[in-house]
């Protein structure tokens, strides 16, 4: 099978790391990759910020929902979705000044331009992750980056155009890392349609989430209070306490963008 493809098939997240040290050719070579990721307008429309200080990685194992595997891992990246740099060096290009000879005021960066930066970052991220599986490095997204936007702004300097859309845990996976089971995905045909959205309903979703199911509730378990695997994600993930706090967060965020 051709390799790269071989890559994207047989890839798992990996969050337990050798203690192993990315050489600096290969750190180069992920970050060039990413780099040559589509980005809107060539534009590259992100900033990675590699968040090298143990001390940064500790706090962020803490603030990005106490994961301490966050602070063993060997790279650890920020993917932000930047308009700073583009917004100042319309400024510095002198668009005041052509906006005010024209009676207008300088448009300042808005809800588009954020949707936009982030497609750039994630894409970049993504490169990234590819990229690292190929040399045989392991990579993990933090999605909880977004929390606790006001400690993550005053540890990495973030100017208000800038949202730290994701976060990538790397390192060369340990071998209980490399024989753990990939997780296993959706039928397609709950996911990918063609020519109109599909909603699904009830038998649908019994089909879809059905090994799942009966794998963690089979003989009539229950998970705190849950019954199902609905309700036990609505309890986990989109009612917790670290869902809500991703939503305080991205609210305070968003207040530079309106
Ligand atoms: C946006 C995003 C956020 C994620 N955040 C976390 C995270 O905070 N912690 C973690 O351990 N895994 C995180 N993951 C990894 C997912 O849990 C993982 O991709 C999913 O369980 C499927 O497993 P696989 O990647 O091994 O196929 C995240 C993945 C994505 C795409």
């Amino acid at each position: 099978m051709n390799q790269i493809i071989e890559s994207l098939l047989s890839r798992k997240s990996v969050r337990a790391y050798e203690d192993r040290v990315i050489p600096e050719e290969v750190k180069e070579l992920i970050i060039r990759s990413a780099m040559r990721a589509p980005t809107a307008g060539n534009q590259m429309l992100y900033s990675i910020v590699e968040a090298a200080d143990p001390k940064a990685k500790e706090i962020l194992a803490e603030t990005c929902d106490n994961q301490p595997f966050i602070a063993k891992a060997p790279l650890v990246l920020l993917f932000l979705a930047d308009y700073q740099r583009w917004y100042d060096y319309y400024i510095a290009s002198g668009v005041p000044e052509l906006c005010s000879k024209k009676g207008e005021k300088i448009k300042k960066p808005k809800e588009g331009d954020l949707f936009l930066a982030c497609c750039d970052a994630l894409i970049a991220a993504q490169t990234s992750v590819v990229a690292a599986e190929a040399m045989g490095i392991g990579a993990c997204y933090i999605g909880d980056i977004m929390e606790n936007y006001e400690r993550h702004k005053e540890l990495f300097d973030l100017p208000e155009y800038v949202f730290p859309i994701a976060m990538i845990c790397f390192g060369y996976p340990t071998e209980q890392q490399k024989e753990r089971e990939q997780p296993e995905r959706y039928k397609q045909e709950y996911i990918v349609f063609k020519d109109k959205y599909k909603r699904l309903n009830k038998e649908e979703f019994d089909d879809m989430f059905k090994s799942t199911n009966d794998r963690l509730f089979g003989d009539g378990v229950h998970i705190n209070g849950a019954e199902n695997y609905g309700q036990h994600m609505y309890i986990k993930k989109f009612s917790s306490d670290f869902s809500k706090e991703m939503s305080r967060s991205v609210r305070e965020i968003l207040k530079n963008w309106k």
